[in-house]
């Protein structure tokens, strides 16, 4: 199989949110800090009627039926997912109803986890099944699903919800360079989810932006590595179109690429500038460590890389900004949010993602694009995605409702035997939401 990649994408989100404005104001914080501090304009959350599996239940479906895919066409089934419903039975098992309603119970794949890089661990399983000598010439599905939650304080604001299918197999307009990947894997405690009673993670806020920095840096120097052996020249930003990174919050987001910036110059590579080696040299005998700490390098690197980033960044923002952290969905609605901005201009080119997953687990890696052919086309793409329609459509809720959501939210995980309101008025036409969870914790559904 050539050129394996995505075929087609769908994502779903929560049409409950709260302004990030007014969840500043009622967490009295500063004016500003969430909005420009964070750079988060806007966040979606689950209210009892949906969770993970039934934001996947409405991403596959949705998915299916837009592209005219027959179930019977899939093989492959990966989810990625940090939020824990159950311990033992997986997320794609639920989605199994769709496949087995007709009659394929034939499909490989299971859930994939490590904090917000599963949907990159089961994206890279389902690649490889289509470039396998298992491959059976049928389709793969990759589904990242995830409600994104903390406690009360100051990552709270750092939240968000929503689940993205990706229909993967041969001849795709987005296809996979694999030769260009670089990883680092290494053990940290910067956010994880010890605590089995609580869906909440225990977080070290200040660590796990360094923690991602750090990773980053190793990845692109790995990814740099392979692309010099490789082609037989020096990579630098240049030699990409667009970078994509996973999205806890915008300002993280743009200080990664200023990082990049950072590491071409200290890499003496051809796109820096004569202004940005004047403005950087100052830093260039830093320590990493020392590096990551200076406050100096962070302003200096995002102002002269702000031209790059508007250019190269800032039309893959749209969702997470809107949405927040999706954990494993975040990268690829940043991802979708290219597409959505950029379609009829994206033949050709070379898209760079970054995915982090705390713990800590990252890859850069590396897709081509091309425009395709209906109904795999980027244009279709984004037609399908509907961002502007999905974003207009949903329902801000003042901050009091959504805390005292979160709070009901606490009370019902891993609990058993209750059934919910039943109220879908607010959700459009085919969304699955849950109904009742019965006394043997058995989850039932419904559709809209
Ligand atoms: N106006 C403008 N900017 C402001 C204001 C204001 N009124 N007040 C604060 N800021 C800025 C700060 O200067 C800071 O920006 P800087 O980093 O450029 O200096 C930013 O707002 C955040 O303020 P902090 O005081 O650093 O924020 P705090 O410590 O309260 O929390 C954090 C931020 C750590 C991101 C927290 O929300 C968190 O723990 N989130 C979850 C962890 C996370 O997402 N980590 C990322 C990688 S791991 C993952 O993906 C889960």
């Amino acid at each position: 199989a050539k050129n394996v990649g995505i075929l087609a994408m769908e994502i779903y989100f929560p049409p409950t949110c709260v302004q990030q404005e007014a969840l500043e104001a009622h967490d009295g914080a500063s004016k500003g800090k969430y909005t420009i501090g964070l750079g988060q304009d806007c966040m979606a959350f689950c209210t009892e009627v949906e969770d993970v599996i039934s934001m996947s239940l409405t991403a596959v479906t949705s998915l299916l039926e837009k592209y005219k895919i027959d179930p019977k066409q899939i093989g492959r089934l990966e989810v990625g997912s940090e939020t824990v419903i159950d311990k033992s039975k997986s997320i794609k098992t639920f989605l199994m109803q769709i496949f087995e309603k007709c009659g394929n119970t034939d499909i490989e794949g299971v859930d994939s986890t490590n904090a917000c890089y599963g949907g990159t661990a089961a994206l890279f399983n389902c690649v490889n099944w289509v470039e396998s000598s298992s491959w059976d010439g049928r389709y793969g599905i990759v589904v990242c699903t995830d409600s994104a939650v903390y406690a009360k304080g100051p990552a709270r604001p750092t939240g968000g919800a929503a689940a993205i299918a990706m229909l993967i197999g041969p001849d795709a307009p987005i296809a996979f360079e694999s030769k260009f990947r670089g990883s680092h894997m290494s053990h940290a405690y910067d956010f994880y989810k010890p605590n089995l009673a609580s869906e909440y993670p225990v977080v070290d806020g200040k660590l796990s932006q360094t923690c991602y920095l750090m990773a980053l840096d190793n990845c692109y120097k790995y990814f740099c590595h392979k692309y010099e052996k490789l082609e037989g020249k020096q990579f630098s930003l240049s030699d990409a179109d667009y970078f994509v990174f996973h999205s806890p919050y915008n300002k993280l987001v743009q200080k990664s690429f200023s990082r990049l910036l950072f590491n071409d110059f200290l890499r003496n590579a051809s796109s820096v500038d004569d202004i940005a080696k004047e403005k950087l040299s100052p830093f260039s005998t830093l320590t990493g460590d020392e590096s990551y700490q200076s406050r100096d390098l962070e302003k200096a690197s995002q102002q002269v890389s702000k031209p790059l980033y508007d250019a190269k960044v800032l039309p893959t923002t749209l969702i997470p900004k809107q949405i927040g952290n999706m954990y494993t969905a975040s990268l690829y609605a940043a991802f979708a949010s290219l597409i959505h901005n950029k379609h009829s201009e994206l033949a050709g080119k070379r898209v760079i993602l970054f995915s982090y997953g705390s713990g800590l687990t990252a890859t850069m890696f590396s897709l081509r694009l091309q425009e395709g052919q209906y109904p795999f086309s980027l244009s279709n793409i984004a037609t399908v995605m509907n961002l502007t329609g999905k974003l207009k459509s949903r329902l801000e809720f003042p901050p009091d409702e959504f805390v005292e959501t979160l709070k009901l939210m606490e009370h019902r995980y891993g609990a058993k035997d209750f059934v919910t309101s039943k109220d879908c008025s607010l959700l459009s036409p085919g969304t699955y939401y849950l109904t009742e969870v019965d006394s043997m914790y058995r989850r039932f559904y419904a559709k809209k």
